[in-house]
């Protein structure tokens, strides 16, 4: 029949199999190949008709690499009308995620059964568009107006049984053999005489639907959803599904696809998908690298950090050993994580038989001789290079020949500690971001050593719980946090130069940023930076004052950030909200005088020039000194490590769209206006911008 779509006539069922590696996106052999195969059956002895997927999933939805290139018919919604008006009873069986168009292609088969461990979803909104074949129109006329809205405002998937209690799914079928389960199904509604039920014949009971709600809706979103197009115009559509018939509310969903789809915003969140999943991917390591099998692991160190760490393991049924230097440092670390479990199961996110079990796989030791056994050990100690070596010497002593060795340091040098063993190919740094349990982002670091099997197992794993991986070689701070050096330096300067603090985190949340710098350092505690600080100093290191003094001043008056209730902020008590103070303004002015800098005006828009030219230029000395893989791994890092906004594509696709040669010549003027101290642009950048080239284009020149 075509490549990726066969027929079968199995008794008095028409079976139509599609078979698209990897996950059957739609893509237009596949449109074009079930289109025919629904048009042929309708002449043939078929009775019904049954759609399944081969491989691991039903059709996971449009295929992305196709947007943005010519439209080839038939297009998705043409093909819909002909599944829906198949004049053959037609069902839809499925199995794995039925995600975006691979939803919407089961919402026009007119029954849909699927086993209880098929999720279904409508994903879009993650990728800055709307679901653009009907899914706004069908879903409230199956779910109801508020359930549609938030399954595709949150694009988050749900489970067959939950979608059954939504009328999106008719028939959940636990079985071994799905295709005959859905034959049995068809022929039981043919026997049965049901009718072929289209979902567009439901009516949506306008009536029910309270004045005011999608106006109190919209409101609730915009909070949320922080200036991105596609979730407000899906709540117009559903608006359309309302109070329109069919046919012109599938015309507005198309019109607001086509919008949605050609925005930079879309085009930004769908490099994110493909970076996320090319991250993974380690230059020189074939795809078959052998990996290491994980079965136990170990944390060493009880902190916040460790026990995040442990719950991450825990959370995918992986047992783990906690280990501390006495029994109250483990009992506070155990009980740090009882308390995070039970705030789950308080917000109705987990139930408490869940979590005795998740805890049960939790052990805690103080005998370095119980890790004998484990497959990796992850070391989240204290930031000091003295005790982490010490830590390592120790594991290399005890721990069994092929265990990983991994480290969560975020600055210290992992060749150092790798060479404080003597097997420093199973070490490897495995960089978990706070709170671990929750943040997606884990920067794996090769050593000099690091043995390729190591860090193929170490991607599988990050997987495996839910991470978002990328590769950093060594270097100080890694990718992440040497780049925000230069971001939160800025934000330092502009205080001294006349922004207040309320101004800079504006301009940087109106940018899309979660919070704002100042904030940020806040909720982390001021006192984090001083003593790092006071550590460099000990070391010799001179400070320039201009970088930190106005942050220092706030910790030596006792303004340790939100936990003080007051730092660059003042914290309203109750509530929390944070407070401009007068007091705050007034500690600025003093040591701007102080440094002889005349405080002026600044605009919002050099506050977002000096705060994110800085991540840019420092991305584009990581990518030549290859510490990072690619310009997209960098993007990835900060999307997932440190919330920068995905409608931007992360800080080398938002240099790529403002344009290089724009960003270059920023840095210069800055240069001229500010000093050349913090502002050398670096030689990539420079070689880019005068060659009116972009990193996507540069990355590609790279093996
Ligand atoms: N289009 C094109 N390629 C896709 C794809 C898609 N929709 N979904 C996944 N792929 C590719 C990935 O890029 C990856 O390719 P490589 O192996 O070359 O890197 C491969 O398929 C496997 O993907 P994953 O590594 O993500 O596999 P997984 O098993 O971990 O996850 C999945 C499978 C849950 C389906 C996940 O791939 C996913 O979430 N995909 C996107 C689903 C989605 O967003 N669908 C909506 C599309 S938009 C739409 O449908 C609009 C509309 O209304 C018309």
């Amino acid at each position: 029949m075509s490549k990726v779509v066969s027929y079968e006539l199995v008794g008095n069922i028409g079976v139509i199999t599609v078979d698209n590696p990897p996950v059957n996106a739609l893509s237009h052999a596949l449109r074009e190949g079930l289109q025919s195969a629904v048009n042929a059956a309708q002449d043939d002895a078929s009775e019904a008709l049954v759609l399944v997927c081969a491989g691991r999933t039903f059709i996971a939805g449009a295929d992305i690499t196709e947007f943005g290139k010519p439209p080839q018919a038939p297009s998705l919604p043409d093909m819909l009308v002909t599944l829906e008006n198949s004049r053959k009873l037609l069902v839809a069986a499925i199995h794995g995620t039925a995600l975006g168009g691979g939803l919407e292609t089961a919402l026009a088969c007119h029954y849909r059964c699927a086993l209880p461990t098929a999720k279904v979803g409508l994903p879009e909104v993650k990728l800055g568009i709307l679901p653009g074949a009907g899914g706004t129109q069908r879903v409230p006329r199956l779910a109801g107006v508020k359930a549609a809205l938030d399954m595709m405002t949150s694009g988050n998937p749900i489970s067959a049984p939950q979608a059954s209690e939504m009328n999106i799914i008719d028939e959940v079928v636990d079985t071994q053999d799905l295709k005959a389960a859905a034959i049995e199904y068809a022929k039981s509604l043919v026997e049965s005489g049901a009718p072929l039920k289209r979902v567009r014949d439901i009516k949506i009971d306008a009536g029910s639907i309270e004045p005011g709600f999608f106006a109190g809706y919209r409101k609730k979103l915009a909070a949320r959803a922080r200036g991105q197009i596609a979730s407000d115009r899906i709540v117009s559509c559903v608006e359309a599904a309302v109070k329109l018939p069919m046919d012109e509310g599938l015309e507005v969903e198309r019109k607001m696809f086509m919008e949605c789809v050609q925005s930079p915003q879309s085009q930004a969140m769908r490099h994110v998908f493909f970076a996320e999943r090319e991250a993974t991917k380690i230059k020189g390591l074939p795809a078959d690298t052998p990996v290491r099998d994980i079965k136990r692991v170990a944390i060493v160190g009880g902190g916040t950090m460790g026990g995040g760490i442990a719950m991450c393991f825990a959370n995918v049924g992986i047992p783990v050993t906690m280990l501390e230097i006495s029994d109250e440092a483990l009992e506070r670390g155990l009980g740090i994580i009882r308390k995070n479990y039970s705030i789950t199961v308080k917000k109705g996110k987990m139930d408490e038989k869940e979590m005795g079990e998740r805890l049960a796989l939790i052990s805690g030791t103080t005998d370095y001789n119980d890790l004998a056994s484990v497959d990796l050990v992850i070391e989240a100690v204290f930031e000091n290079p003295d005790i982490k070596k010490e830590v390592f010497t120790k594991l290399d002593a005890v721990c069994k020949q092929g265990a990983i060795l991994a480290t969560n340091t975020s600055y210290q040098n992992v060749d150092d500690i790798a060479n404080a063993t003597k097997r420093p190919q199973d070490v490897v740094g495995m960089h978990f971001f706070s709170p671990a349990n929750v943040m997606k982002l884990l920067e794996v670091v090769r050593a000099e050593h690091t043995a390729d099997d190591v860090l193929a197992t170490v991607m599988k794993v990050g997987k495996k719980i839910g991470k978002v991986c990328a590769l950093s070689r060594v270097c100080y701070g890694f990718i992440g946090n040497r780049m925000l050096t230069g971001y939160g330096r800025q934000a330092h300067m502009l205080l001294l130069d006349g922004a207040t603090p309320a101004q800079i985190d504006a301009a940087a949340e109106g940018f899309g940023m979660a919070m704002g710098p100042l904030a940020m350092s806040d909720l982390a505690g001021l006192d984090v930076g001083y003593k790092a600080r006071q550590a460099r100093e000990a070391e010799g290191e001179v400070m320039d004052p201009a970088t930190h003094c106005v942050a220092s001043a706030l910790v030596e008056a006792g303004r340790l950030g939100q936990k003080s209730a007051a730092g660059y902020y003042k914290y309203d008590p109750q509530t929390r909200a944070r407070l401009e103070d007068p007091e705050v303004t007034a500690l600025i002015e003093e040591h701007a005088a102080k440094l002889g800098i005349k405080r002026r005006e600044i605009s919002d828009e050099e506050i977002v020039a000096r705060l994110f030219y800085p991540l840019i230029n420092e991305g584009a000395l990581i990518l030549e000194e290859g510490i990072a893989q690619r310009p997209s791994d960098i993007d990835i890092v900060y999307v997932y490590g440190y919330a920068f906004p995905a409608a931007k594509g992360g800080p080398m696709f938002f240099a790529d769209q403002v344009g290089l040669k724009s960003v270059y010549e920023s840095i210069l003027q800055f240069q001229k206006e500010l000093g050349p101290k913090y502002w050398q642009p670096a030689p990539l950048l420079e070689k880019l911008a005068k060659e009116g080239s972009s990193f996507a284009a540069w990355a590609k020149t790279q093996s």
